[in-house]
């Protein structure tokens, strides 16, 4: 089954085609990072412009691409939730229309849902159920996944994503926009050591395993002469011992969940998960099965949408076309975006 997979749901314009949930035939993302770095964020007007105006074309790309006409398209899917409400109805719009025209099967998915699936398409298949760690510029899950479309949050952020961090420290000291790469890259020369950041003080009753950025935040920008250890520290050491923290901070409350279950299988997902202290943590824990996208399927992008919304169309579920777009995280209960 081949499906047509839409994205738009912050400030990437993208479209994969997926066949049978696993073999990516096409993953076209076109980013609209140059158009929102001079404002160092995604301002959500420009996202919306640029989607309408990207979006035939980033379509008609993902189907040369896969080598395929339209005709040959089992199904459409596009994320409806949670995002920035402008830019996902651009996307979502254009699934309903191109289903419509063609009296194509429609699924409307969970963005989040899809990022947790993304690790999927690489091949390795988890067994359920396995705790997910989804961590995005807008988002921080820690959850417990019994089956592609029903998954128990754990944990969250009780302030800043992690994502949001690594972008707001990196616009204070001018880094690069988005932060996370530009950290990510920075710290590889820097001495993680040179500082010592505290780690917020939560981890009890019904805060185990949340996380909190804003403390940290505020070290890194404001107090981190206090921090310092070193009596000379450069750009880089600020970024290594920032992003250890931040890291540090998300491994903390995930290894309690993995105590706490006894779910050893972790999956990741979301523009983090690319980080590369991260995944050498995770690869490297002798407890724990980790199973991560490849960096390119981390941030995001049509293929994750296709491949999920697979498991929905096998499953004989339909979304209606009178389905709306949500900023909101959904709960995740629900089977189906309705
Ligand atoms: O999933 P995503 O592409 O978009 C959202 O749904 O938010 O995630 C984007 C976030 C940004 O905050 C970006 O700085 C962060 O992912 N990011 C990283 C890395 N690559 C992207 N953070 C840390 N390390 C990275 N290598
Ligand atoms: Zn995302």
């Amino acid at each position: 089954m081949i499906v047509l997979g839409i994205e738009s749901s912050c400030d990437e314009c993208a479209a994969g085609i997926v066949e049978d949930g696993t073999k990516i035939r096409s993953n076209v993302v076109a980013t609209q990072i140059p158009f929102h770095a001079a404002y160092n964020g995604v301002v959500p007007e420009i996202a919306s412009r640029k989607h309408t105006e990207w979006i035939d074309t980033v379509v008609r790309e993902s189907l040369a691409e896969a080598g395929i006409t339209p005709d040959t398209v089992d199904a459409v899917a596009a994320a409806a939730q949670p995002g920035l409400l402008g830019s996902l109805v651009v996307g979502l719009t254009f699934a309903k229309a191109f289903a419509w025209a063609r009296n194509l099967p429609f699924i409307a998915v969970d963005h989040m849902l899809a990022h947790l699936y993304a690790a999927q398409l690489s091949g390795e298949k988890p067994d359920y159920p396995f705790l997910g760690l989804l961590v995005s510029g807008g988002h921080t899950i820690i959850c417990r996944a019994d089956s592609f479309d029903s998954v128990t949050v754990l944990g969250t952020t009780i302030d800043d994503a992690v994502g949001e961090s690594f972008d707001k420290v990196s616009k204070f000291y001018g880094f690069g926009y988005p932060g996370g790469k530009f950290i990510d890259d920075l710290a590889k020369t820097g001495d993680p050591a040179a500082f010592r950041f505290p780690l917020p003080n939560l981890y009890k009753g019904a805060h185990r395993y949340d996380v909190s950025y804003s403390g940290l935040k505020t070290a890194v920008v404001n107090q981190k002469e206090q921090f310092r250890l070193k009596n000379e520290s450069t750009p880089a050491d600020l970024a290594a011992s920032f992003q250890k923290t931040a890291i540090d901070i998300l491994l903390r409350a995930l290894f309690r969940a993995v105590e706490d279950t006894g779910l050893s299988t972790v999956v990741i997902g979301g523009g983090v998960a690319a980080n590369s202290y991260l995944r050498d943590c995770l690869k490297n824990h002798p407890d724990i099965r980790s199973i991560m996208p490849p960096p390119i399927l981390c941030g995001d992008n049509g293929a994750m949408v296709a491949g999920i919304a697979y498991h929905y169309l096998i499953r004989g579920d339909r979304s209606p076309l009178t389905v709306r777009a949500s900023a909101r995280v959904s709960n995740f209960r629900r089977q189906l975006l309705k």
